[in-house]
């Protein structure tokens, strides 16, 4: 079995994926940033940094039951959209953009709130969903857990800037992960845009661009201006299309966590994301380490929902603790049985973390819902 790639088990240990590279080469393994380890080389690498590492599997950590999906029980569903890139490129304005320029006129109203995700309609009644966290955290937090949210990724670079650092990781993460990359060239409302030195370092990287022959879907943008930004989102919607994704929304809802915290007034708020089944009002949930009843429910405009399907961000109220960001959630028949599972997980947790603080659990990844 393999668990984790060269580039991610240098970012759990926060070391340079170079250092890895070369700890496998000691070991007479010649292995590439994207490659993945087996248990054994992993245990051996990690230990060299000084590291112990556990092995979970997702499976047997806790028998939640999932069953195998019919086929004909499988309905469309929106794609989810991470924009991921260099700092001050332009992700916050891409995503402020997008959200503002397709708010409905029924919500326009609504105070928006910021809840990690949010959710749009275009003009042909097509939806998208955007993970509004740090593009990073989305990819480290949560791929290390095995979940596997974004379908498809939009790298931002802008024009009057070179590929840097973030950028190169941004791209490493979803190659890593599988996940589609857009890329969107901004910031070409600046007299120093130079689109065609950002396709030329991207060729350098073997990220050959369309209008230059290969493969990859690239749009030039302004996040700032609005310049193009309807081209970019054809350009992501053709390729989610590809995938062809499907949830069945006929069952116990799961997803994943986005963000969580505490309001004086009203206990602990829950960002997550359904990616599969219906969420309702009154559902009894597991997430994390913690459990509770949906009390109340509300999308990013404040609404109240009474029910949530396949690709729909929600808030919600009712978990009696604060779930990590990237941390699953089930819709269980059992209320008690829910209970149990987070108290034997936070008692796990406890005992890992007195253990010791250099302590690296990976789980099996690839696995989707
Ligand atoms: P971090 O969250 O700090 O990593 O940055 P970011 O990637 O979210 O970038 P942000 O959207 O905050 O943009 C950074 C700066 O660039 C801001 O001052 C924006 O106004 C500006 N900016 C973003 N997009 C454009 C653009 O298309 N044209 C111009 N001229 N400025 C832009
Ligand atoms: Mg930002």
């Amino acid at each position: 079995t393999e668990f984790v790639t060269v580039s991610e088990l240098a970012s759990m240990m926060d070391v340079q994926s170079t250092q890895v590279i070369s700890a496998c080469m000691s070991l007479g393994i010649f292995a590439s940033i994207n490659q993945r380890l087996d248990a054994e080389t992993i245990s051996i690498v990690a230990s060299e940094f000084g590291f112990e590492v556990e092995f979970v599997s997702a499976e047997v950590q806790d028998a939640i039951p999932t069953v195998e999906d019919k086929e004909e029980d499988l309905k469309d569903r929106p794609p989810i959209i991470t924009v991921m890139g260099h700092v001050d490129h332009g992700k916050t304005s891409l995503l402020d953009y997008i959200r503002n320029a397709t708010v409905v006129d029924g919500e326009a109203g609504g105070i928006t709130q910021h809840i990690g995700a949010y959710s749009v309609t275009r003009e042909d009644g097509k939806k998208l969903t955007f993970l509004d966290t740090p593009g990073h955290e989305a990819f480290t937090a949560m791929r290390a857990r095995g979940a596997q949210v974004t379908d498809v990724a939009i790298i931002i670079v802008a024009a009057d800037d070179d590929v840097m650092p973030q950028t190169k990781e941004a791209i490493s993460h979803a190659q890593a992960a599988g996940v589609p990359m857009v890329f969107a060239i901004n910031k070409i409302d600046k007299p120093g845009a130079n689109p065609d030195r950002i396709r030329e370092q991207l060729s350098q990287m073997n990220i050959l661009v369309e209008d230059w022959g290969g493969k990859y879907q690239a749009q030039e943008i302004s996040a700032k201006k609005g310049l193009n930004i309807d081209e970019l989102l054809e350009k992501v919607i053709l390729e989610a299309d590809l995938l062809e994704l499907k949830a069945n929304p006929n069952k116990n809802a799961v997803g994943t966590v986005v963000e969580s915290s505490l309001d004086k007034g009203k206990g602990y708020i829950t960002n997550m994301l359904v990616e599969a089944g219906t969420l309702r009002i009154g559902d009894v949930i597991l997430a994390g380490r913690h459990s509770g009843r949906v009390r109340a429910m509300h999308n990013e405009h404040g609404k109240e929902l009474k029910e949530a399907g396949p690709s729909t961000p929600v808030s919600i109220l009712g978990i009696n603790g604060a779930p990590s960001a990237g941390d699953k959630f089930h819709v269980m028949d059992d209320e008690r049985e829910a209970r149990s599972i987070a108290t034997k997980r936070e008692q796990l947790y406890r005992e890992q973390g007195l253990r010791t603080q250099k302590h690296l659990t990976l789980e099996e990844i690839g696995r989707r819902l």
